[in-house]
């Protein structure tokens, strides 16, 4: 008898995609992050997509897959409020506090989030963490003030680096760089949210606890298990 395999980590990120349409109520307007796990809710999206009204993008990779799949796409000005963003996520805790950014794309995806009465966290169960920090985090910085912050880090213990694309500085779709800090161990998400983005030259940190996930939908072998906060 032949055992059966374990879903691979691309079949979690479909499940969990695909249990996100839960959260979508026809005529809606859905808040869409970034990411490939949101590439498989935007896959399960375009099942149902004459039920949806309209989407809000946080990223301009994602709005064109969604207007690839006949979704409008509205600029969040547009919008006063969403019932449901969809996004993935780097890390994950047991509050629901994540790091986010691994795909350049936080800063968006937070103004997106704030407009959404529910955020639904997808992702496999690899993301989720006992504690943030494993992940290093991402930051957007103005190019400026890449250098003061690189220092600040340090003195939390962290080493900053300059997130590359074909070995120049990635220029995020705000035209601004992200650092990439390794070796913290964010104790106290929200306090670190808060202080973070005040330092001069951020623009956002990847520290999502203000606006943390309402549910998350995590994949795993036994099947997408359903966590609240
Ligand atoms: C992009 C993000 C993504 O949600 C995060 O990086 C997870 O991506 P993936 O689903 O590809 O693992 O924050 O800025």
């Amino acid at each position: 008898m032949t055992t059966p395999s374990l879903p691979t980590q691309d079949e979690l990120k479909t499940l969990v995609g695909q249990a996100a349409l839960r959260y979508v109520t026809p005529g809606d307007i859905v808040g869409v992050g970034t990411g490939s796990t949101v590439n498989k809710f935007i896959e399960a999206l375009a099942t149902i997509k004459d039920q949806v009204r309209a989407a809000v993008s946080s990223s301009v990779a994602s709005t064109e897959r969604l207007r690839a799949i006949g979704i409008p796409v509205l600029d969040a000005n547009e919008v006063e409020k969403l019932s449901v963003y969809v996004d993935g996520a780097d890390e994950i805790d047991g509050h629901g506090y994540m790091v986010k950014g691994g795909g350049a794309a936080l800063t968006r995806e937070k103004i997106v989030a704030a407009l959404a009465q529910r955020f639904v966290c997808i992702a496999d169960a690899s993301k989720l963490v006992p504690a943030l920090g494993q992940f290093p985090l991402p930051v957007e910085v103005i190019p400026m003030a890449a250098q003061q912050i690189t220092r600040r880090f340090t003195t939390l213990g962290g080493q900053a680096t300059l997130r590359l694309k074909d070995g120049q500085p990635l220029v995020t779709d705000n035209g601004q760089h992200i650092l990439d800090v390794r070796g913290l161990q964010i104790t106290d998400p929200l306090g670190w949210e808060s202080a973070i983005n005040q330092w001069p030259g951020v623009v956002t940190v990847g520290i999502f606890a203000h606006q943390k996930a309402s549910v998350c939908l995590l994949g795993t072998a036994q099947g997408v298990e359903t966590i609240t906060y």
